[in-house]
């Protein structure tokens, strides 16, 4: 028998992946890219912002693995073939966004030199980042990651407060059977 809820880990996992993702793209929007490279502080702010990038990354491939190594609920309905044809077509949207989200950062503090300017204090920062095709990737899918986060919690809250399935609990703790 399929079971009620995800796996405990997958729900810990779901859980601090969305604080930590929502941090940080507003981090990256609101702080981040506002502060010059010319100022002392921006240092700090990429160290910062690197470290949490990476850490979102990792976080996110245990993910898939528990993901794709442990057994998840049966599909939800919303009763509406199409809108239940799309939802896990965005889980899975979800996951690559983030991974690309993850790829140019990489990418892009590979070209510019940032591991050793950021980290180890050898070397001055670019005067922006604009040259680097992943600095356009990178701003162009964080607002994709953004749409799509919106949309997949508005589902999830449609789900609970109209229809009133319960769908929520399947994303919590509690006995799976
Ligand atoms: C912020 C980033 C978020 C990401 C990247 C994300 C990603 C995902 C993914 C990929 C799944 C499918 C299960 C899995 O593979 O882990 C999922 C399921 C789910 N998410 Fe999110 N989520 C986010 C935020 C939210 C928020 C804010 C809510 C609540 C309002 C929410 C509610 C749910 C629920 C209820 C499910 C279970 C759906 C089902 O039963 O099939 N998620 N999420
Ligand atoms: C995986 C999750 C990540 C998220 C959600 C994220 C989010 C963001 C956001 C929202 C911005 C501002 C983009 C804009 O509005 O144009 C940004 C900029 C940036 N991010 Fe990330 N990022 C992530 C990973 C990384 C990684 C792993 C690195 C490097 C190792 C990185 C390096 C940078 C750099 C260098 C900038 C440009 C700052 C500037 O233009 O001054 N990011 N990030």
């Amino acid at each position: 028998m399929l079971p009620k809820r995800y796996h405990p880990a997958l729900v810990a996992l779901h859980w601090l992946l969305a604080l930590l993702l929502i941090a940080l793209l507003a981090a990256g929007t609101f702080s981040l890219k506002l502060v010059p490279n010319v100022q002392p502080e921006k240092l700090n702010l990429l160290r910062i912002h690197m470290a949490m990038g990476i850490s979102i990354l990792v976080l996110m491939l245990l993910r898939l693995v528990a993901r794709l190594t442990t057994e998840h609920p049966p599909a939800a309905s919303t009763g509406n073939a199409v809108l239940d044809a799309l939802a896990p077509g965005v889980h899975w949207l979800l996951y690559a966004l983030v991974f690309v989200m993850a790829g140019s950062g990489i990418g892009m503090a590979a070209l510019a030199g940032l591991p050793d300017i950021v980290f180890a204090g050898h070397g001055s920062l670019p005067v922006n980042f604009d040259a680097l095709p992943q600095r356009a990737v990178h701003g162009i899918v964080a607002k994709l990651l953004m749409l799509t986060i919106v949309l997949h919690a508005g589902a999830a809250l449609y789900h609970q407060f109209i229809r009133r399935d319960g769908l929520l609990s399947r994303m919590g703790w509690g006995s799976r059977h």
